[in-house]
């Protein structure tokens, strides 16, 4: 497409940040070097980082200041989005500290206290702190308590701390609002920061300006012209070194209950009052809070479980889950999830909204289709439009970003003959591409205490509601359900079905 004389309408410059110390809990793990220091490392280069800050990685794992500087340095290189540049780098190993939180007795836990002290002191970090829980959701608790009893929670004279939670939050409902009452206890909600970092996806923030920036497409978004939404985010990824953490999650509690409701949230949720926290999260309630409750019935007919098997993926053969390191032989969970949901809400009411997620599938895709109904269509004295696709607006949240919608026109020639065409406007050919994971976002927003784009104690809990009878139907089930489905394949067969039997299909991954 081309590109249109645009104006940008700059609604803020970057806020500067206070000054801070970031203790990340799990520093030896996976996403503190994927995802967490490479963020950082973006943060700094695009100059949002104060020049006070310090972090200070603990983990299992013992380890001087300088193993863990070393450490980090050969991560970033592997997994830095932008260039690495030594200057930068050296910036972040002037502020790099390692506390080992192996041993259990009472000196081991000081001495994070005592790193503390002494580095907020050093880099004049005044007292600011966020905690990073890049640990699973049942480590959380005992760690929070332990910050408790070392009196850094609670926030004093004019410096704030704060709390970064991974997701999963919470395993069910129940562990979920546990969770919470143990962190009320002792933080105030504005100190917590729900971590889903889908939402700092700039494709995901992008909705909601499509949305509501632009007065062309609200009108047609209700259930009057729209005949079902698709969301899909499709994985070529197995489960890699995380077989443990899968084994006690599966795809219902690791991609559905948090990334894929949200992206649902936002795709259907009315527009909130004001751009802030409290309007958009009370928005997004309101959307968790009518989708209709699943009941044994609805589950067998509105939702499907996978699992991958051996299969082949860019001509590399890969292996069945079960044979993945950490995974049971026998093991039941799902790594392929399709349910269909109902809003129970007047713009909602009779849209199908289709979700599906899984690993080892034949293409890195996560869209969000927008079919639109035809049966108000002119068939021009013949069926030929019947024939054409319907009218679908796809919001392309990744690898590739962008908004594509097709719509039908006429083959030039004597006769009348239609064709469907895509406006496709792919945002990289006017941004420029851009090199960040969403932590940035995340992290920055942590650090300047705007929970905006994180989820609030009442969204986490009605969405567990939502799952929670499915697992438990699948945990009280046989093996039945689970379908087993050929890496490098497009997901189980059954659920096509889910769609077929409502006489829709599911869109092509990657189309
Ligand atoms: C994480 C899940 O939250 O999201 C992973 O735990 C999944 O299993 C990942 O692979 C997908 O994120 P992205 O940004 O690569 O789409």
């Amino acid at each position: 497409m081309t590109a249109v004389e645009t104006k940008t309408v700059k609604n803020s410059t970057a806020k500067s940040l206070d000054p801070c110390t970031l203790i990340i809990f799990g520093a030896n793990g996976d996403l503190t070097k994927r995802l967490l220091m490479p963020a950082l490392y973006n943060l700094k280069a695009a100059g949002l980082l104060p020049n006070n800050f310090a972090i200070i990685g603990t983990g299992q794992k013992k380890m001087s200041d300088e193993v863990f500087r070393s450490l980090m340095t050969e991560n970033l290189k592997q997994f830095a989005t932008i260039t690495f540049n030594t200057e930068i780098w050296q910036w972040f190993l002037e502020r790099l500290y390692f506390v080992d939180s192996a041993s259990k007795d009472i000196n081991a836990s000081n001495k994070l206290k005592e790193c503390l002290i002494t580095v907020d002191k050093k880099h004049k970090t005044g007292g600011n702190t966020l905690f990073y829980m890049a640990v699973p959701p049942a480590a959380v608790p005992s760690i929070v308590d332990e910050l408790d009893k070392l009196d850094l929670i609670k926030q004093k004279n004019s410096s704030w701390h704060r709390l970064a939670i991974e997701k999963p939050f919470g395993h069910d409902r129940n562990s979920a609002k546990l969770l919470n009452k143990t962190l009320l206890q002792v933080a105030d909600e504005s100190q917590i920061f729900r971590m889903d970092h889908y939402l700092g996806k700039e494709s995901v923030q992008n909705i909601m300006v499509f949305r509501f920036a632009n007065g062309i497409f609200e009108p047609t978004w209700n259930n009057k012209y729209i005949d079902n939404i698709q969301i899909t985010v499709a994985e070529t990824l197995g489960v890699e070194e995380r077989g443990a953490y899968y084994e006690n999650n599966g795809a219902l509690r690791d991609m559905i209950q948090n990334h894929l409701f949200q992206m649902l949230a936002l795709t259907t949720m009315d527009a909130p009052a004001r751009y802030d926290a409290d309007s958009v999260r009370a928005c997004k309630e309101k959307i968790f809070q009518s989708i209709r409750p699943y009941n044994e019935e609805s589950i067998r007919s509105n939702v499907i479980r996978g699992q991958y098997t051996a299969g082949q993926i860019d001509h590399k053969s890969v292996a069945a889950y079960r044979d993945e390191p950490s995974v049971k032989k026998d093991s039941l969970t799902e790594t392929y999830v399709a349910l269909k949901v109902l809003i129970d809400n007047d713009r909602w009411s009779g849209v199908p909204i289709y979700l599906r997620t899984g690993k080892r599938l034949s293409k890195h895709v996560t869209n969000i289709a927008i079919e639109f109904k035809t049966d108000r269509l002119t068939d021009f004295g013949k069926p030929a439009i019947t024939k054409l696709e319907t009218n679908t607006l796809l919001l392309k949240i990744q690898p590739n970003e962008g908004i594509c919608l097709q719509f039908a026109a006429k083959v030039p020639g004597e006769v009348l003959d239609m064709q469907m065409l895509a406006m496709d406007c792919e945002y990289a050919d006017y941004f420029g591409k851009h090199t960040t994971n969403g932590y940035e976002t995340l992290l920055y927003d942590c650090l300047l205490g705007d929970p905006m784009l994180f989820a609030s104690a009442d969204n986490v809990e009605t969405n567990w509601g939502t799952v929670d009878p499915i697992l438990k139907y699948w945990q009280n089930g046989t093996s039945d359900t689970l379908h087993l489905y050929k890496s490098g394949s497009s997901g189980p067969g059954a659920a096509n079905a889910l769609l077929e039997r409502d006489g829709k299909k599911w869109r092509e991954l990657g189309e």
